[in-house]
């Protein structure tokens, strides 16, 4: 049996906002009848703020709940508030849901998106274009980054999806995440059982390395890296920043930048400094 906060309860007896907005600026929809759950959102929008917010639903007692509490998270709220608006923040906002009823926060915040996209139409790529690298969702039930992943699959030692899991909570409620955790995990664990790589795909591993794991590294210091070239398991890189007039550029070499790419794609790799 599901313990519900009384909130939860609260907002699935007595929802508020429920209904259409006759001439609503936009409307996102998200879910589907024949998964059980759907929702749409319309939204009034004035000068950049939401001035009114309301929902219809066909769903779970969750379901009502989280878009109950959305729309009142939503009116007042300035656009850009409202799009920084996590599905972590709905479940909070109701003290919490179960971890199997986590999608129904979901549900809310893609709603969200979806009717922020139809409002902003093209300009919408524009400002996804703007988050960082490595901030992407993953897990959307429990809010886990990407880069919260690749934490833990470097500097935690998680290997399976069960260790991100434990590590993060990413993977415990609806599973959808299953398939791109696996997948983060595939790219950076090296498997003794894979077949090895072709030169093709160690250069373009070899370069992911880089990007993703050496260079932000390197740019908390003020320094950074670029890969010049691959021959077989010799790498030829360019320290830059603060790391090309490094007194140490020889030790970030070898102690960080060839163990992390002999950790992560190859025992055999040696790198050199190109100047
Ligand atoms: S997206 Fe639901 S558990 Fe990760």
């Amino acid at each position: 049996m599901w313990e519900y906060s009384d909130k939860v309860k609260e907002h699935f007896t007595n929802p508020k906002n429920v209904g259409s907005i006759e001439n609503a600026d936009a409307i996102g929809e998200a879910g589907a009848l024949s998964c059980g759950d759907k929702l749409k959102l319309y939204l009034k929008i004035e000068n950049n703020i939401i001035a009114n917010a309301k929902f219809q639903t066909f769903g779970c007692g969750s379901a009502v709940a989280a878009s109950s509490v959305l729309t009142e998270m939503l009116i007042g709220k300035t656009l850009d508030e409202a799009r920084k608006i996590t599905n972590k923040q709905i479940a909070d906002e109701l003290n919490g849901l179960p971890p199997e009823k986590m999608h129904c926060s979901v549900m809310g915040r893609e709603a969200l998106e979806n009717a922020l996209k139809n409002y902003y139409q093209e300009d919408w790529s524009e400002l996804e274009d703007e988050q960082e690298v490595g901030s992407t969702i993953i897990c959307h039930c429990f809010s886990v980054t990407e880069q919260q992943i690749i934490d833990a699959i470097l500097n935690n030692g998680a290997k399976t999806f069960d260790d991100i899991s434990k590590i993060t909570s990413a993977g415990l409620a609806c599973g959808r995440c299953r398939e791109n955790i696996k997948a983060i995990i595939a790219r950076y664990i090296k498997n003794d059982t894979e077949k090895k790589l072709t030169p093709v795909q160690k250069i373009i591993k070899i370069n992911s390395v880089i990007e993703t794991v050496v260079s932000p590294e390197l740019q908390k210091d003020f320094g950074d890296i670029e890969l010049i070239n691959v021959e077989g398991n010799n790498v030829y890189v360019r320290l830059k920043g603060h790391c090309s007039q490094c007194a140490n550029a020889k030790l970030t070499l070898k102690n960080f930048v060839e163990t992390k790419l002999k950790e992560l794609v190859d025992d055999d790799i040696i790198v050199f400094e190109e100047k």
